[in-house]
């Protein structure tokens, strides 16, 4: 097995340029402001970052509706300013990974706008078309409460053409070789900018048979054909799929052979972790991490908590998805989509420090590579007034400065979040850089430990019985070692026994604070876990570098 595999163990950080930090004043966020928080990144420890799309577009829907993909939106810079951006990245040894949007347009690209108005030009066929509307055109839509229909009539082609998301979003029609020679180039293009590979949006929908009469099948050869191009292209880039999926089909954008995409975010797990989390039961946690337990090993999931969009809590039961929302986003207005929670982790979690860090603790533990969206780190809040998802979109707050120290401008890209315990006069980089509790370094001392135990990103778990069914115990084992993360997701102090099957004498040494523990002679560890508590142990003892085998 190849072991530098460097998605195997990353930290990845989700940013969108415009919310971050505005250099020139006029109100948005740019490259040039994300160029000057690298240091602060840097000294996150993050090691990644997946840049929401930042090229030309309407930004109807934040940037995933382009209109040039050979051009950085000019609100955010230019392509120099993005080259200049990439390269200090890796100087401080950060990868860059963006969005590739591709299972759409805007409305206003050229290619649309040709094939609407010619209807024997070639870029008719980038698109999706029929005469009538089809039958099913009300079923599939993604944005339900927003989004009607997956077709619409367009007036000027007087045909209607198939959009799985908004309708200001038309699918490019991937049967179309024209088309997938345009997706080949727009990954060259960035690859030879130097990114590390693409977070590809909507992926299912990308290989979905599109034709209004019945629907062909998935085209999963697409997915290698995408993977071989970027290896020829790029050896060490990868594509990280968005996927939300049953288990069942995950090994499919694997592959069998691990030969399609290598990393794909693991929603079926995250949404478990929110179920678990709402009901103090760890139980379908675990069925979940058993689900998707089994992967090719080069491919690697990416765990996460909150992204950009609503929480999707679209595949737990109507009665778990129904908990969910009691427990952490009871207000019809805190709810989307007939199925998510638009609202940042911190008030889901009703700022509760210690259960907040227990989350991102447990994130960290999780089989796969962790992703942090910006401002979690600070337990940043969310702004319900704002429309559908923008609520958790709000400027990155880095002081409590005017504006958070975000932007000099008036008016700005969205508001800040200004008031209540959230606001930034409360939660902002500078005073948290200064407390040594913050839960900002707290997040820096996590990450340091989280490099430090690759065994999580490599190995195989197995989870530990503790007989109490609010704690979670997984243990890893990698190249002889082996780490053992406890988690309470309940809000009591538990008295829990560990047993360490095929490690009866090993020691367990606590990562996080000076204890240690010893088995009694039944074999158990006795530990106390307190209201929402996390351990981190590595069996053995600190000689573990020593000790680690080399294959
Ligand atoms: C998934 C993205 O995460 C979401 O923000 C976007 O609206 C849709 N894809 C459409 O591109």
């Amino acid at each position: 097995m190849i072991k530098d595999l460097w998605y195997k163990n990353a930290i990845i950080y989700s940013v969108n340029v415009e919310s971050f930090l505005d250099s020139n004043g006029d109100g948005v966020g740019d490259f040039e402001g994300l160029s000057r928080s690298l240091d602060y990144l840097q000294g996150m420890g993050i090691t990644c970052l997946w840049l929401a799309p930042f090229q030309k577009s309407p930004r109807r829907d934040h940037g995933y509706d382009i209109s040039d993909y050979y051009q950085v939106d000019p609100c955010f810079g230019t392509l120099g300013d993005f080259v200049d951006f990439t390269h200090e990245a890796h100087q401080r040894g950060i990868r860059v990974m963006m969005d590739l949007a591709i299972n759409h347009t805007s409305d206003q690209h050229p290619w649309f706008q040709e094939a609407r108005r010619d209807p024997s030009s070639k870029y008719r066929d980038y698109y999706v078309w029929s005469e009538t509307k089809p039958e099913d055109a009300h079923k599939g839509v993604i944005f339900p409460g927003v989004q009607e229909t997956t077709w619409t009539r367009d007036p000027v082609a007087r045909q209607y053409y198939f959009h799985r998301f908004y309708p200001f979003q038309p699918d490019l029609n991937i049967d179309n070789p024209l088309v997938l020679a345009e997706i080949r180039k727009i990954m060259g293009f960035y690859l030879e900018l130097g990114v590390s590979g693409f977070r590809m949006d909507a992926v299912p929908f990308v290989i979905e048979g599109k034709s209004p009469q019945a629907r062909s099948p998935m085209n999963w050869q697409l997915l290698r054909d995408f993977r071989q191009f970027l290896q020829w292209r790029s050896r060490d880039a990868i594509i990280l799929a968005e996927a939300n999926v049953e288990p069942k089909h995950s090994v499919r954008y694997f592959g069998e052979d691990g030969d399609r995409l290598q990393m794909m975010f693991n929603f079926w797990v995250n949404q478990h972790v929110f179920l678990a989390m709402a009901t103090g039961e760890v139980k379908p946690l675990v069925k979940a991490l058993e689900q998707t337990r089994e992967r090719p090993p080069n491919a690697q999931w990416a765990q996460f908590l909150r992204n950009h969009d609503e929480l999707d809590l679209g595949r737990l039961s109507e009665r778990q998805r129904q908990a969910v929302f009691d427990a952490m986003a009871p207000d019809p207005d805190m709810q989307l989509y007939e199925r998510g929670i638009r609202r940042r982790l911190a008030p889901m979690l009703h700022g509760d420090q210690r259960r907040l860090r227990m989350a991102y603790s447990l994130m960290f533990a999780l089989p796969g590579t962790p992703v942090l969206r910006y401002g979690d780190e600070l337990g940043m809040g969310d702004r319900l007034d704002l429309p559908e998802r923008d609520s958790g979109r709000t400027p990155m707050q880095w002081s409590n400065e005017k504006n958070a120290g975000f932007s000099r401008a008036d008016k700005l890209v969205r508001p800040i979040v200004d008031e209540g315990p959230y606001g930034y006069e409360q939660v902002n980089v500078a005073d948290q850089r200064r407390d040594p509790e913050s839960l900002l370094n707290w997040t820096a001392r996590m990450i340091r430990i989280r490099k430090e135990v690759p065994e999580i990103g490599w190995g195989n778990f197995d989870v530990l019985d503790v007989g109490h069914p609010g704690v979670l115990a997984l243990r890893y084992r990698w190249l002889n070692n082996s780490v053992v993360v406890v988690h309470n997701l309940t809000d009591e102090a538990v008295e829990i026994g560990l047993r360490l099957p095929g490690e009866r004498d090993r020691t367990l040494v606590n990562l996080l604070t000076r204890d240690h523990s010893q088995a009694d002679r039944r074999g158990l560890h006795p530990l106390i876990m307190e209201p929402y508590g996390y351990h981190w142990y590595r069996a053995g003892g600190l000689g573990y570098l020593l000790d680690r085998t080399a294959v």
